[in-house]
Order: C-alpha cells, then structure tokens, then sequence
C-alpha cells in the first residue's frame, strides 16, 4: 500500500469513529473528546482489552520526543541535581539568578532540531526540583524568570516555537521541591501552590499537549492530592495527557485512573499486558545522552547514535514511546554533539518510512525474532527489525554481529513470499521453518552502509 493511502485509511478510521473532524486530521489537541474513554460497563470479559482512547492512540504514534532538562543547574554544568548532591545553600545557589541570561535559548530552533530528528514532541522542564520557574509564575514564587535578566517567558518562547513548527509541547513539572519552604513547612500550602501552578500553565500557553509530572516518589507515603492536581488539567486542558514518573524502580506501574501514559525512566520497557485492566495506557521509556538530564561538561559517557537507533527499536518493539534528553547549556543553546546525534537519528528514520512509515504507526503485536530481532504490523503490512547485521566485510571485526543468513521469526502467519530491505529495495528470500517459523534470508550490507539496525518489509 502506498504511504498516502495508509496515512488516510489510519486518520480517517479516527474519523470514522466520530473522534475527529476531518478538517482537524492530524491535529493532536483536537483528536478525541473529554471525558475517561474507560471501559465499557457492558463488558464482562476479565481478559478483555481496554481500547485506547484518541488521545492516547496519538501519543503512541507520535513514538518518539525530546526531552529537556534546562534551567539555573545549567549555569553549574554538573547535572540537575547539582544543588543538592553538592551541598550549595539556597543562598548561594539563587545567586544563579542574577546571571540566568537564556541568551541562546530558541523554542522555535528547539523545535526545528526535534523535527529534524524525527521526533514529535518535546517535553521540556518548567521547574526542577530546585524549585526555579522559567514562566512568570505571576506572583506565586519569587524563584522565577521575571527575576533574572532574561527578558522573556521562556516557556511561553518554547510552547510558541513548538506550535509553530508542528511539535507538540509537553511541560514537566517537577513536584519534589528543595528551595520552596511550604514543601517542608506547609504541606496544604504546597499543594494548593503546585495546583495554582498547573493552572498558569494550562491557561496561559494555549494548548499543551500533556504535563510530565516528577517527584512524588521522594513522599511515597505523602498525600500528594493528585485527583484534585490532575483535576485542574482535566478542567482547562482535557486533551493534555498526563504522565507521572514513577520512577526507576517502579517502570510501567500505574497509580491514579487519569493518568495516559506509564513510565520506564532508563527501563527496558517489555509489551505491556492490558487484558482486564480498566483503561488503555500508553507507556514511554525516558533516557538521556550521557549519565545526567542537566548540562555536565565533564560528563562524556555519551551514548551513540547507534545506541539510540537500537533503544527506539525496543521501544517500538514494546509499544511504547521513546523520549530522549538533551541538557541545554548555561545560556539554553543545544551543544553540538547533542545537535549531530539526533540529526543521526533522523536520517535513520527517513530512511526507514519516515513519517507515515513503521517505526510511528508500526504495532507491537508479538512477533518476535532471535535475539533482539522483532517484527511490527502496519495495516496489512509486517516489518521486521534485523539487529546485529555484519558490517562488510569480516564478521569477526565486528563483537556483536551475527552476520547476515537467516532469521527465524515465530507468531508471524500469512502468505509472504518476499521481502524488501527499505534501506535499499533489495529483494529478499523468505521461507517457512519446519516449526512454522518465518525466515528471511537477511543479506548483508552492502560495501559503504550501516543502518544499525534493518528493516525488510515482508512481500505477499
Ligand atoms: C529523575 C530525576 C530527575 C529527572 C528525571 C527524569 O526523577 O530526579 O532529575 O528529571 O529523573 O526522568
């Protein structure tokens, strides 16, 4: 099926359910109506599986984001937790606001960058957990932008420059906090700050695409008051997703009924099991390109672009979202290495069907090859991703190839009598196993590539 055909028959089966006009298609606030698209009541299957709601169908075939972490911490280049793992006092550490410029800071070039890179949202901070705003909290705190020398709303410059480059924008806002005094003194005063909060953001920066809330795993035992938290969104933005991290130990759990989407923070995120559960959640795996979310200039455990390739595939693999950060520099420009790798990136996937190809609209749906080898069905389409292919010439130059030969896939059915590298548009031989497997006769690559991981599309 041709590209066009696949992006009208997936957008207008939204259509057809009644979730979008069609003058909206493809316009993510407007794809589903409020209200919990929960379960039937009618249904009695334990087992059954509940059906994702427009807005989260949306979020699971946007499949990958950028994440951000930016603010005063940046100006210390030793990561987000600066303030804390070292011991600054607040005293000290508020000096950072005298300095705080965001000179280099471009919503709309971070944006540019996302695109680029093929990723459809950016959630980026509007506070850590040093407690410091980069919106005009209008009174709320005095730990904001409005007193710095920035000149600007810089989350007002970052949902704009979002929307004008048709990126998402998404807002984490941090509810561990080390600076603001209610958080220790005044529990009640504290919740009722982080919901005033919340509502700035929701009525003052047009339509955001979802909040990224982080924290209450420091208070596990605390009253956090997330139905009246989560309330405020549902009010003034009821498409927003709302996604709070659970955290490393606890990936993939769910807490409260509105929450869209789990999370696997630096997980291995496997497919979830939905059957029985009373509403369809996404999920979404975050990770970052060296060991901290905020700049750390003598941080060079960088990840590759290879590495990043193979860590979308599992994610795609699993269903869920990938959302890969960047830590901005002391005055918010994006530092170079950062830059090239997700350029890297991008290509890998313009390569491999872009937007309306698999790696947004492919579905999880067991089809599973040896080793990290899977396959994702689009429509009537199945692609399978090859791992671990040869380099060109000898195997053994290469640690972990399994060069090229054959790859067995189970739980794949159907008719196929060929397969097509989408790299190249080599034809490739597939056959049945003994056991029923499906094997495809998987080449090697060509002398001058090395796509990291492959993608064939099977051929009837
Ligand atoms: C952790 C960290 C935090 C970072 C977040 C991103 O919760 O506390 O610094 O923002 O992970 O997932």
């Amino acid at each position: 099926m041709d590209i066009s055909r696949r992006k009208f028959l997936s957008r207008t089966s939204l259509a057809g359910a009644g979730l979008i006009l069609p003058s909206q298609l493809g316009a993510w606030q407007l794809m589903e109506p409020a209200g919990n698209p929960a379960a039937d009541p009618l249904q009695q299957d334990p087992d059954a599986v509940p059906v994702a709601s427009a807005r989260v169908k949306a979020f699971e075939q946007m499949g990958f984001g950028m994440f951000v972490h930016w603010g005063l911490y940046s100006q210390i280049g030793r990561g987000e937790w600066a303030m804390n793992m070292h011991g600054v006092p607040k005293e000290e550490y508020a000096k950072l606001m005298k300095t705080f410029t965001a000179k280099d800071f471009n919503g709309r070039e971070l944006a540019r960058l996302a695109k680029r890179a093929g990723m459809k949202y950016i959630t980026h901070t509007s506070r850590h957990h040093d407690g410091f705003s980069l919106y005009d909290t209008r009174g709320l705190s005095d730990w904001d932008i409005t007193h710095t020398p920035a000149d600007r709303d810089l989350i007002r410059d970052f949902t704009d420059g979002c929307r004008e480059e048709g990126i998402v924008p998404m807002l984490y806002c941090t509810t561990l906090d080390w600076t603001d005094e209610r958080f220790k003194n005044d529990w009640k005063a504290y919740q009722e700050y982080l919901r005033a909060s919340v509502k700035l953001l929701c009525t003052e920066y047009g339509s955001i695409g979802g909040f990224w809330f982080d924290g209450n795993w420091s208070k596990p035992n605390a009253d956090w008051e997330t139905d009246a938290l989560y309330g405020v969104i549902r009010e003034h933005q009821p498409e927003a997703l709302i996604i709070n991290n659970t955290g490393i130990g606890a990936g993939g759990k769910v807490g409260n009924p509105e929450i869209d989407s789990t999370t696997f923070e630096r997980g291995r995120p496997e497919p979830i099991d939905r059957r029985g559960h009373p509403k369809y959640v996404a999920g979404e795996m975050c990770h970052t390109l060296n060991f901290h979310w905020g700049i750390a200039t003598q941080d060079f455990n960088y990840l590759s672009p290879a590495h990043v390739i193979e860590e979308l595939c599992g994610c795609r693999r699993a269903g869920t979202n990938l959302l890969m950060n960047i830590g901005p520099t002391a005055t918010g420009a994006v530092p170079e290495y950062e830059t090239a790798l997700l350029k890297r990136v991008g290509d890998w996937i313009a390569l491999h069907g872009g937007d309306d190809g698999p790696i947004y609209h492919g579905q999880s749906c067991g089809i599973q090859g040896e080793a990290r080898d899977f396959g994702l069905r689009l429509d009537d389409e199945v692609y399978l991703f090859i791992f671990d292919l040869t380099p060109t010439a000898d195997t053994r130059a290469h640690g972990k190839s399994r060069g090229g030969g054959k790859r067995a896939f189970l739980e794949l059915d159907g008719d196929w009598k060929s397969a097509v590298w989408l790299d190249n548009d080599e034809e490739l031989k597939v056959e049945r196993g003994a056991d029923g497997s499906l094997i495809l006769n998987a080449t090697r690559y060509p002398y001058g590539t090395n796509t990291v991981v492959r993608v064939a599309r099977l051929k009837r």
